[in-house]
């Protein structure tokens, strides 16, 4: 079987989510159980010079974009045994101004010209896909395109297609003028059966309406965004869809998150060793000018700052929390309206609240490695990779039920014994900080809170089975 896997960003290249982990450890996985699975992201300049200097140039071609024909650059280079193509324009994705990845004036010109050029590729590349599994909006045409403008062609006949969304919410939508000048599409797909969206025309509905099959990226999610709540206005079309939509949980990435071999934690841990995880803590402590005791509870966020990780739920609490023994670290960046709160909060805390506003891979894992809890209390949640994280660190997470921390979390149950983290059902403030609370009673105990920290460690967060998932559907679909 041969895959394509298209997306807008994969680490160690360049990531802004966790769509870039994603691209980079699926295809992994799957290339370990006979896949032959490779992928294509444009060549932004924000990747790094060591990469680039790796790669090589196949081939050039011209691409249409509207009635302008623009260079397209393919090239390819290796990386832990995956292949790698890259769309290659200095115009689109070499710009001086910003290194940003996306967010300019012409995103819709930007990715219609890669979504072209990936089709136009594989005329010129000796690799000839039989599916070509695409990745949220900014590969949302290519499934239209495929069937507006190659169905006539031999080599293209076959291709199945696959569309995986990873966050609902970010759909590309834009004038309907993209149509005829960049798509090279009639107006008759300004039609609600096709890529009509509230008087635009929609990346991310022509990904849905054009793919032989959706996944997105947890089994409750798949579910949530049938309902209107979830569905950005595009439940009705999921829910016409539902047969073909499939619900797959993210992995993580067992070699780079290993608390065993972890090159970032400061003393590397196993579940038998958790006394070398508090070792963690307290130079974790020390390293944030926290006050360094193991005795106090230490609570961890990392994340983007943006309104769907439930940020404000903490904010209306978090004099609450603080005037409470416990410890808070915060590392991310977004929304300043966020950031200045956090950053304000650690001036009145001092010896509470430690705020982080930057990104530092290395300061993250030593926050998964070093805390006792991790809060995440998101207000939708496709997968959410951090919270599995956290798990395979022994931090255990305090989520809400929502897309894949519903599937991923199972609150502790006293009686039972059973349970890896705790959770709480509405969006509301004070049953977040009730279960937080919960929490804390628990850690008092800490032989009991060990069992649950054990309880964590031992479950299985890898690719293993969901790859085996998606190699199912592969070969479904092809056969
Ligand atoms: C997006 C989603 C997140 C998911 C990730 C990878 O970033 O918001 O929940 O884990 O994609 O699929």
């Amino acid at each position: 079987t041969k895959v394509l896997y298209v997306a807008s960003e994969a680490v160690p290249f360049i990531k802004t989510g966790g769509l870039a982990d994603v691209a980079f450890s699926l295809p992994k996985e799957l290339r370990k159980i006979g896949i032959d699975i490779r992928v294509v992201i444009p060549k932004y300049r924000a990747i790094p010079d060591e990469f680039k200097k790796e790669m090589s140039f196949i081939k050039s071609v011209e691409v249409p974009v509207g009635w302008r024909e623009k260079y397209c650059g393919i090239q390819y280079m290796e990386y832990e045994g995956v292949p790698y193509y890259f769309i290659d324009n200095e115009y689109y994705f070499n710009r001086e101004s910003g290194y940003g990845v996306y967010g300019y004036y012409d995103e819709a010109e930007r990715f219609a010209f890669f979504n072209r050029s990936v089709l136009e590729m594989i005329r010129h590349i000796d690799f000839k896909p039989d599916i070509i599994h695409c990745n949220d909006w900014q590969t949302g045409m290519i499934s239209p395109l495929l069937k507006a403008h190659y169905n006539e062609n031999l080599e293209y006949k076959n291709i199945k297609t696959i569309f995986t969304i990873h966050n609902l919410k970010y759909q590309g939508i834009f004038s309907p003028e993209i149509l005829g000048e960049l798509l090279n599409l009639g107006s008759e797909y300004n039609h609600i059966e096709k890529l009509e969206f509230n008087d635009g025309v929609s990346f991310m509905k022509g990904g849905i309406n054009y793919s032989d099959i959706i996944t997105t990226v947890s089994e409750s999610y798949a579910q949530e965004i049938q309902c209107e709540y979830y569905g950005e206005k595009l439940d009705g079309l999921l829910r016409k869809r539902s047969e073909e939509l499939y619900g797959i949980v993210n992995g993580i990435d067992y070699d780079i998150y290993n608390p065993e071999k972890d090159n970032y934690v400061y003393k590397n841990y196993s579940i038998d060793s958790l006394e070398d995880k508090t070792e963690n803590k307290l130079r974790l402590q020390e390293l944030l000018n926290l006050p360094q005791r193991e005795d106090v509870p230490l609570i961890g966020i990392v994340s983007r700052l943006d309104s769907m990780k439930g940020l404000d739920l903490v904010v209306h609490i978090l004099d609450e929390l603080l005037d409470r023994d416990v410890q808070m670290v915060v590392l991310g960046t977004g929304d300043s309206y966020f950031e200045s709160i956090f950053r304000n909060y650690a001036n009145r805390y001092p010896e509470k609240l430690s705020a982080n506003i930057l990104f530092d891979n290395s300061l993250a894992h030593k926050i998964y490695a070093g805390c006792d809890m991790f809060l995440m209390p998101s207000r939708f949640e496709p997968c959410g990779l951090s919270q599995l994280i956290a798990l395979r660190y022994g931090t255990l997470p305090i989520v809400r039920e929502t897309g894949g921390l519903n599937d991923t979390v199972r609150s502790y149950n006293g009686f039972t014994k059973e349970g890896n983290g705790f959770s709480f059902k509405n969006y509301n403030a004070h049953d977040m900080l009730f279960t937080i609370n919960r929490a804390l009673e628990y850690y008092k105990d800490r032989t009991g809170w060990y069992e649950i920290v054990q309880n964590a460690m031992n479950g299985d967060y890898s690719w293993k089975g969901s790859a085996q998932t998606y190699e199912e559907l592969y070969m479904n679909l092809i056969s």
